[in-house]
């Protein structure tokens, strides 16, 4: 079986491969997700109340963190900036910050990184491109999606506007957050849209101060479009690919068929910021397997959860993490470090392979009807331990000796008891994770396919009733 050698600046985010990240804000307050300025069209006075009024409770970025380490993520993102243009953080280049927030006054990035960090986890920022709050930002550079995008006012061209001011401001601010809180692990910029694009936000530039800024921090690729999957991006490309609510169907490769890191973000509901309206919770049943597919396609999943306007996460939510996190303490080791194995997609679920190659792991996610058929893999496979049980499972052939099966010869198949043919429940029913060794030396697939042949010839001689 192949392996995937990592190295480098992405070797630890390659390990990790589950994260969680979180919308979070002045638009937390009214409830109705993080463009409820666009939406409804508020200008910056109508959106002040929430300034004046933002005041979250002390602890909120340690209850963060210490969910997340519960939950077997290995990272958090923050929006420490959304496309309102609020800044979590202290800048020297705005007051519209959590700093100056008559009832916050608190650097709330400081107090997020030191709670991951405390934590053990490693430390992401999300920074907007977009700003609704700039004044040399919207409509009259085209932006339809702006606020006051109606606001005839807002479209004309006058002296008092500049869009390099914009860029200024908008680098000046990326490189506050990578010079003042130490070393920053992941950076996504979000978005780009139209000729928002490129080199429309000097994005060259920009990446070259982020890398000399923080050598070591992997971002993702919003700068442009796709410039990760061209075959001669561009200067500013970053580190993996990055979809919204999206799974690829195949691990993610560029247009010269070489892989490509991934990532797919996921919301916990519909909303990526905390609605008053959205419960819509994915279950953790869908998560697990979403994560689980995710790794078997060679990607990461990062979860989105949304605080409250006080910072908190609701129970329901939490109920789902700490399940979440249950599961991944006792299947952790099928997806951290793990890759996609060269393997069909199998009637019952997924498979995930250990990066060096010696572990494959069945994440049977549905109920069989009858034998649970590993495809090809007689011979090639050994030992198979119940990760959430540590109870050995059983290879055996088919269950009835000298009788027509659908399989071929090469098949082997999965029983949860020494006694074939009897249908277990799973033990599991988000993910029953089987873990094989991988036999990849030719004696020794030759011997346990001796083995097997002689276990099935006792079998087939076995007198069928005493
Ligand atoms: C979408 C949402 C935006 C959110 C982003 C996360 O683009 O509109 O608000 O931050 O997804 O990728």
């Amino acid at each position: 079986m192949s392996v995937t050698e990592t190295s480098g600046r992405l070797g630890w985010w390659l390990e990790a491969r589950f994260g969680l990240s979180l919308h979070w804000g002045l638009y937390s307050i009214p409830g109705e997700g993080e463009w409820v300025r666009a939406i409804r069209k508020m200008t910056v006075q109508d959106y002040q109340p929430y300034f004046e009024s933002f005041s979250p409770d002390p602890n909120c970025c340690r209850e963060w963190a210490r969910l997340a380490r519960q939950t077997g993520a290995a990272f958090m993102v923050l929006t420490t900036k959304h496309h309102d243009g609020f800044c979590l953080f202290d800048s020297r280049l705005t007051d519209y910050t959590s700093v100056k927030a008559p009832r916050c006054r608190r650097d709330l990035v400081r107090e997020y990184v030191q709670a991951l960090r405390d934590e053990g986890l490693k430390v992401g920022f999300y920074y907007s491109l977009v700003d609704w709050h700039h004044p040399d930002y919207g409509p009259v550079y085209g932006d339809r999606q702006h606020p006051l995008r109606h606001d005839p006012q807002q479209k004309q061209l006058d002296r008092s506007r500049d869009w390099s001011r914009y860029i200024s401001y908008m680098h000046g601010q990326v490189q506050e957050l990578l010079s003042n809180y130490g070393t920053i692990d992941l950076l996504y910029f979000d978005f780009s849209y139209w000729d928002f694009a490129g080199e429309k936000w000097c994005a060259s530039d920009l990446m070259r101060m982020v890398r000399r800024l923080q050598p070591h921090i992997i971002t993702n690729d919003r700068l442009g479009y796709e410039a990760i999957k061209r075959s001669d991006p561009p200067d500013y490309v970053g580190d993996f690919d990055h979809a919204e609510q999206n799974l690829p169907r195949e691990p993610v490769r560029n247009r010269s068929g070489k892989p490509v890191p991934w990532e797919g973000w996921f919301t916990i509901s519909n909303s990526w910021s905390h609605s008053r309206t959205d419960t819509d919770y994915k279950s953790p049943a869908t998560l697990v397997r979403a994560l689980v597919n995710c790794v078997s396609k060679d990607g990461n999943m990062c979860l989105n959860i949304p605080p409250d306007e006080k910072g908190h996460i609701s129970p329901e939510v939490i109920a789902i993490l700490q399940t979440l996190g249950q599961w991944m303490q006792k299947n952790g080791e099928s997806l951290r470090g793990c890759v996609s194995a060269p393997l069909e997609k199998p009637e019952w679920g997924r498979w995930t392979l250990s990066r060096d190659g010696r572990y494959l792991y069945a994440h049977i996610l549905d109920q069989q009807i009858g034998h649970i058929c590993l495809k090809g893999l007689r011979g090639r496979v050994k030992n198979p331990i119940v990760l959430n049980t540590g109870q050995p499972a059983y290879l055996t052939g088919y269950w009835n000796p000298g009788i027509q099966t659908f399989d071929s010869p090469d098949d082997i198949f999965l029983n949860f008891s020494p006694e074939v043919a009897r249908t277990y429940p799973l033990s599991d029913p988000l993910d029953t994770v089987v873990r094989f060794e991988v036999i990849n030396d030719p004696d020794e697939i030759e011997r346990e396919n001796r083995r097997l042949d002689e276990e099935y010839a006792r079998a087939i001689s076995r007198q069928p009733l005493p």
